[in-house]
């Protein structure tokens, strides 16, 4: 229909007859002469109606937005003063000699020729139309691009695509699932896969060797801007491999994304050791952007006559750290001390003791604080020493469980970054490592820290002798402060996954969901490892986006719902009977 796109016209094709189709995106009439701005997804065209074609110049009277055309005509110069270079096509214009009406639009739910807050609810519920802003359709086609690098890179690396199956059997990586109940078993479902993970690991069983997959995966857990109930993994797994095989691939191929999509050199990733993290950043995915770090005063605060510090000091499963904070005395009033105290408290807090250095130089006399009273002159100088605080400082002190002060001064030490605008742009990736086998969740269960197919870093014997304190041969990666990778090298041994299953005391179940798996190890099974990449986390952190939904064409809500197909909705009562499914009311 067409013989060039709306936005790849140039003065170079002035005298030359088109023809172009898109949407009317603004029309403005000044009697004598009808202007469009047409747009298709490479740009915006002006076009031009001239009363001296009176049928024409009728029909464009009845253009409206978003109306669907077909627009013949010949390029011209626009006239003098009339230029605009914000649009590559802003030095001409099409005069329009013939014009076709593809197709009407009532009026859209919301403009997009102007930058109006329009609510998510409302561009999602018309997420067709929302989608025709080309800021976000510029996102899908970079989502495109990486998708199609990514591939490309893991092929020339000998790694090939294999699908695994998605009606499946539960798959833990610690969510909930999503069921398919089966109508040919009554009584059975199918769990849609949370990730490939047991599927990859049984094609190293097969000698495939180099698996990747771009993985669709389904976790029914609560919601963030960087979490969707159905997501996207760049999932690989590859025999006969070292941690640092399986590091140094993703990290080029990283590098190479971000060169090729962004023109942004990453350099190499610093590596971290998860312990090392918790301890500076109180955050096993620091945000590398932001220079604040915490640091550990324990040691100094032991015989503290202020007992919260000093029994946190005292007590192994608990810590003392300082949030130095420089050059802030001034841009932080009471009120907003005050608010942090309150914020804090969001994250588990019982409280947030700061001392205010006014004078560096006039020791005791040069701070303020409400615990001043608690320490004597040497500790404050130990304190002051240990920090490198100078005047002008703010510290910020956290004491309790360790998990507490970690999830409250990261929380500070980010929210202060902001408000300071310490926060460096650019991109920030850094390896974590040395993972502990397990972690203990909020009930003070272990649970493991990936999978529970991580190899640990020891031999059976010591595992057994003490399996909390295993490390595993994990990694993650992380890019300002989003957890965009995980991986491991996996047990290949029947006896070690026996040990690890028993030690999440699973081992009956285990047997019962992943029997195939433990046969499958005694069947020969090579060392092997890999990783699964967030792919819409990837985009969202290299377009700048907000949230994971503006790097997705049709996401789900907050509440996991679909406000355009209305997707989760009622089965009616014959499908229900189909599957053998009776729903309970409402109060039983
Ligand atoms: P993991 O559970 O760490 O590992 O997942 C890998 C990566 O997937 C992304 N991700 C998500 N993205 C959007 N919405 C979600 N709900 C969501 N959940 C996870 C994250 C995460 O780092 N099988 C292992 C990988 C392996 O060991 O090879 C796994 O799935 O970016
Ligand atoms: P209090 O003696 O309880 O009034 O506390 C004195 C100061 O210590 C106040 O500024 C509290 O906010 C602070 N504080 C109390 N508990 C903690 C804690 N666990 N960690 C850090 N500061 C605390």
């Amino acid at each position: 229909m067409r013989t060039h796109y709306c936005g790849e016209l140039r003065s170079s094709h002035v005298g030359s007859s088109v023809k172009v189709c898109g949407w009317v995106h603004t029309h403005r009439n000044h009697g004598a002469v009808i202007f469009l701005d047409l747009r298709d997804y490479k740009g915006l065209l002006q076009v031009v109606f001239e009363s001296e074609n009176a049928s024409l110049f009728a029909q464009a009277e009845r253009l409206r937005n978003e109306f669907v055309v077909h627009v013949t005509g010949v390029v011209q110069h626009r006239r003098d003063g009339e230029t605009n270079p914000k649009l590559g096509t802003g030095e001409i214009e099409l005069l329009a000699s013939d014009l076709e009406i593809l197709n009407a639009s009532e009026v859209p739910p919301f403009a997009l020729h102007e930058h109006v807050g329009v609510g998510e609810d409302v561009r999602l519920r018309y997420r067709y139309i929302d989608l025709r802003r080309s800021e976000v359709q510029q996102k899908l086609r970079i989502r495109a691009a990486t998708l199609s690098q990514i591939r490309s890179f893991m092929e020339a690396h000998e790694f090939i695509d294999i699908e695994t199956p998605t009606l499946a059997r539960s798959t833990p990586e610690g969510a909930r699932d999503y069921l398919v109940p089966s109508r040919i078993h009554p009584g059975n479902f199918y769990a849609l896969p949370q990730s490939p993970q047991v599927f990859k690991q049984l094609l190293m069983v097969s000698g495939l060797d180099r698996y990747y997959q771009i993985a669709r995966c389904y976790r029914d857990e609560d919601m963030r801007s960087d979490r969707q109930p159905e997501f996207t993994q760049l999932d690989v797994e590859a025999s006969f491999v070292t941690e640092s095989d399986i590091m140094e691939l993703i990290e080029a191929m990283l590098v190479d994304l971000f060169k090729v999509q962004l023109n942004v050199n990453l350099g190499r990733f610093p590596v971290i050791e998860y312990t090392d993290a918790l301890n500076r950043y109180g955050s096993d995915k620091p945000d590398l952007r932001n220079p604040l770090q915490l640091i550990d005063i324990d040691d100094i605060v032991q015989e503290s006559y202020f007992k919260v510090f000093s029994e946190a000091a005292n007590d192994t499963s608990s810590r003392v750290a300082v949030l130095r904070v420089p050059a802030c005395i001034d841009r932080f009033s009471r009120r907003q001390l005050d608010d942090f105290v309150e914020f804090v408290k969001k994250f588990g807090a019982q409280g947030l003791a700061y001392i205010r250095v006014k004078d560096h130089s006039a020791g005791r006399d040069g701070l303020q604080s409400p615990i001043l009273k608690f320490f004597s002159d040497e500790e404050l100088r130990k304190i002051l020493d240990r920090c490198d605080a100078t005047t002008g400082d703010i510290l910020f002190f956290g004491a309790d469980k360790r998990p507490t002060v970690n999830a409250f001064l990261s929380e500070l030490r980010n929210r202060v970054a902001q408000d300071l605008n310490l926060v460096k742009d650019g991109f920030y990736p850094c390896w974590i490592v040395d993972w502990p086998m397990f972690e203990l969740d909020h009930e003070e269960c272990y649970t493991p820290a990936h999978h529970p197919f991580t190899r640990p870093n020891c031999s059976l014997a010591e595992f057994n002798a003490s399996p909390y304190e295993a490390k595993a041969h994990a990694y993650d990666v992380v890019i300002n402060g989003y957890e965009v990778g995980g991986g491991s090298l996996r047990i290949h041994d029947f006896e070690m996954q026996q040990a690890v299953f028993q030690v999440l005391g699973i081992s009956q179940e285990a047997q019962v969901k992943f029997g195939f798996l433990l046969d499958a190890l005694k069947l020969g099974c090579p060392p092997h490892g890999g990783i699964a990449l967030g792919l819409d986390r990837l985009v969202m952190i290299m377009t700048g986006a907000q949230s994971v939904r503006d790097v997705i064409a049709f996401p789900k809500t907050h509440t996991a719902s679909c406000s355009l197909t209305n997707a989760p909705s009622e089965i009616d009562h014959a499908q229900l009977r189909e599957l053998n499914l009776v729903l309970r009311k409402e109060n039983t």
